[in-house]
């Protein structure tokens, strides 16, 4: 059992906000002290460029940047660090795969999203209709906020890549990523997973699942902003294109043309992110600490007893509260006859961070009929007391509009 309690001392924001009720960890994570310090000591001790200069504080800084790139590669189970692509985050990694996997996509070919995907998930891929002419299918979600997967061989027909969420944003629910990436094999595509929220919050093994790509942002995980990863088989990163061309990604230049360092660094043009890598390695070293089993056991609990909790609430309609597929603590719900901005901002009033509106998930709102909901989230740091502080803030806001 994790103590709660006693590791919310590690997070400095509830020195600055002892009152905080923090309810938007599915935007971002709060940072521990180990991250903030780890970008700090670089910058402060060695914070030189990497991969370029012969003197002993780079090979350090070098040193720590790649240091942090092998443990993202344990974290996720990746065979190679070669897979491993430093990104500015999730958007970025599923850009760069629409960008240059997209080589090996023709007029009329399929790709397959789902209906709960984040715009992230959803917008890169729109632009290949209009440039290639693929052809855009989705699947269906349940009115329980499941993913509807009972007409799945049907709708592999032609397809050669199927991008889904393992963890949707507003729903909570993670979907059986292991499961489509087996059907999307045997009919020759290829998956890429968003694993923004599942990396975070509990045990991702790439291999066992399977998948071919596998994106992340590190400050949903009490990482950095502006760093992620995008896991690509080594296999598939081999034949594909640099998204960006500059320096560090070449192996020779001449005036009339240039060839491409090896995997990953192909995919790292220009001076990378150096700081936000290694304050990843230290979120991941948090993690690891703590164990993602853990993570993962206090992240079920808390969204039991969130949903239990809110069912009290008269009016409250939680979407997706009758999934059946296992689920974190997300809880993104509609107040009958308020708009999700007031509930919003008279929470805000009473100290406690929710989200207000699409959650970047239009299509899905769509898809219950609605335009925006109110959404509290949590983490590791999230206690039941945070949960009630909800629970009775949501009362008040009744009151107000009653
Ligand atoms: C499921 C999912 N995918 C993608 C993203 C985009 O992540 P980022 O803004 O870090 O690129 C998010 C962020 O909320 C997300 O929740």
């Amino acid at each position: 059992m994790m103590n709660v309690e006693q590791l919310k001392k590690d997070f400095p924001i509830f020195q600055h906000h002892p009152e905080l009720v923090y309810l938007d960890s599915t935007a971002t994570s709060l940072k521990p002290h180990v991250v903030v310090d780890a970008e700090r000591e670089y910058y402060e001790h060695y914070g030189v460029n990497v991969h370029r200069g012969v003197y002993a504080l780079s090979e350090q800084a070098t040193a720590a940047y790649e240091g942090a790139r092998e443990k993202v590669r344990k974290f996720i189970h990746a065979t190679s660090t070669k897979e491993m692509i430093f990104v500015r985050g999730t958007t970025e990694g599923i850009n760069v795969v629409a960008n240059t996997y997209s080589q090996n996509f023709r007029k009329g070919d399929v790709i397959l999203l789902s209906e709960m995907e984040h715009h992230a998930n959803i917008v890169p891929w729109q632009a290949l209709v209009k440039w290639i002419g693929v052809e855009l299918r989705w699947i269906p979600v349940t009115e329980q906020g499941d993913l509807d997967l009972t007409n799945i061989d049907e709708l592999l027909k032609g397809v050669k890549l199927v991008a889904v969420t393992h963890m949707s944003n507003v729903l909570g629910v993670v979907n059986d990523v292991k499961f489509l990436a087996r059907k999307a094999h045997t009919v020759g595509a290829r998956i890429l997973v968003d694993g923004a929220q599942s990396v975070t919050h509990f045990p991702v093994d790439v291999k066992d699942l399977d998948c071919d790509f596998f994106v992340f942002s590190g400050h949903k995980m009490l990482g950095p902003t502006g760093i992620g990863v995008l896991y690509v088989k080594e296999e598939i990163g081999k034949t594909m294109e640099p998204y960006q061309r500059g320096g560090d990604m070449i192996l020779e230049v001449t005036k009339e043309t240039a060839t491409w360092n090896e995997l990953p660094w192909k995919f790292e043009a220009g001076t990378p992110n150096i700081a936000g890598a290694i304050g990843l390695g230290a979120a991941v070293d948090y993690l690891n600490q703590l164990g993602m089993e853990a993570v993962w056991i206090h992240e079920q609990e808390l969204a039991k007893y969130g949903r239990e909790q809110l069912a009290h609430c008269p009016g409250l309609q939680l979407l997706g509260g009758n999934a059946a597929s296992p689920r974190g603590a997300i809880f993104a719900f509609e107040l009958a006859g308020i708009h999700p901005h007031d509930v919003g901002s008279i929470l805000d009033e009473q100290g406690i961070a929710v989200r207000a509106g699409h959650h970047c998930a239009m299509p899905l709102h769509a898809r219950f009929g609605l335009a925006a909901t109110t959404r509290a989230s949590g983490y590791i740091y999230t206690t039941h007391q945070d949960i009630d502080r909800l629970v009775a803030g949501i009362k008040k806001v009744q009151e107000v509009f009653a």
